[in-house]
């Protein structure tokens, strides 16, 4: 049985594409390096620094370390400040419901995430706080699709990582869920990953006996 669900923050509970997608073209543009969104979508659960890595690919000129630093910082400085500009009214369809009727089940509920502006961001859509727990890109040495963010959440609420459901938008996370024993159900882009548990286009079109 399922005693507790994982939730990745960027796609599932509040869609950032659009920030990251324009910070990372002001920095491009900037630099001369062709960056589009067809290239944003594959930076779907990607930590920063293999964000940039695939847009680096495009660039004709080598970047040494320390200007890579550089760049990630540039392109997180814009993020910042875009990300502060989110606020409740950007929770994605569904989302409350499913998070208050866990709730109100005795469900522990958490969140799994790449990203280090996770707190932030939840602070700013109102949910500081809320979850049980969380575990992001601050506390782990490995990015999905290794499993080490997720078994982190499964630990810090004390559910065995079998007993873990876990919601995600990247198929990296979707492959992170599943290494780590956790059935995964698939949202938004990963709505489609034939290898998900489950899949439902939003959390609006599922529901929680569904989910459990
Ligand atoms: C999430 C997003 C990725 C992003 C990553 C790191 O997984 O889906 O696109 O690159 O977080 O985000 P950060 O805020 O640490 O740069
Ligand atoms: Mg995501």
């Amino acid at each position: 049985s399922i005693n507790a669900v994982i939730f990745d923050l960027d796609g599932v509970i509040v869609s950032t594409d659009d920030c990251h997608y324009r910070a990372w073209k002001m920095m491009a543009d900037e630099e001369g390096i062709e960056f589009n969104r067809e290239i944003n979508e594959r930076l779907r659960g990607v930590s920063r620094m293999e964000s940039l890595a695939i847009i680096l690919v495009k660039s004709e000129k080598e970047y040494s370390s320390e200007e890579q630093v550089e760049l990630a910082t540039r392109k997180n400085n814009y993020y910042v400040d875009l990300i502060k500009e989110l606020s409740p009214a950007d929770i994605l369809p569904g989302v409350m419901d499913i998070l208050t009727e866990l709730k109100a089940r005795g469900i522990k509920i958490a969140i799994g995430s790449s990203s280090r502006n996770s707190p932030a961001i939840l602070k700013n859509i109102g949910l500081g706080g809320y979850f049980d727990a969380e575990a992001d890109g601050n506390h782990i040495q490995n990015s999905k699709p290794d499993p080490e963010v997720f078994l982190l959440a499964a630990e810090r609420v004390g559910v065995s990582p079998v007993e873990c459901l876990v919601v995600e938008d990247a198929d990296a996370g979707v492959e992170a869920g599943l290494a780590g024993g956790m059935p995964v159900l698939g949202v938004g882009a990963a709505s489609v990953n034939p290898t998900a548990t489950l899949q439902a286009d939003d959390l609006s079109k599922i529901t929680v006996d569904q989910m459990l």
